[in-house]
């Protein structure tokens, strides 16, 4: 039978797990951005079309990353939905790397 200090150090080691398993991925954000926005976003989120906002001067962010998911999911005016196509993972590491833009 696990001792009590065992199964307390087995749960640390759970957690850690669970939050290393959810941390976004900057790299990833990167991949999935200049396949799914750079279109529009442009690269270095410098907008490459009138209306869509600049990352690079931190436009739009200012507001929590589950805001921002769900309004990537859901589209915005010109934007189109990527509910279906990016998975919540996806969207957060996207997030994670517009983040990374701002000069
Ligand atoms: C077809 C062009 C297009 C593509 C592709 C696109 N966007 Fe956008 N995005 C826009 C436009 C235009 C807006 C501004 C919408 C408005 O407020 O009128 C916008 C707004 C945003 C905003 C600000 C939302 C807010 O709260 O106002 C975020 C964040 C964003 N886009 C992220 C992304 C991400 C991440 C991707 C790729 C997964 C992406 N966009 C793909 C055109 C696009």
């Amino acid at each position: 039978m696990m001792t009590l200090r065992k199964q307390a150090a087995a749960f640390v080691l759970g957690l850690l797990c669970t939050q290393a398993g959810l941390a976004a991925s900057v790299v990833d954000g990167q991949r999935i951005y200049n396949q799914y926005c750079i279109g529009c976003h442009g690269p270095g989120g410098n907008s490459a079309i009138p209306n869509a906002p600049h990352f690079s001067r931190g436009e739009r962010l200012m507001q929590p990353d589950m805001m921002l998911l769900m309004t990537i999911k859901s589209g915005k005016m010109m934007m189109p939905s990527f509910n279906g196509i990016l998975r919540d993972q996806e969207i957060l590491d996207v997030i994670a790397y517009l983040r990374t833009l701002q000069r």
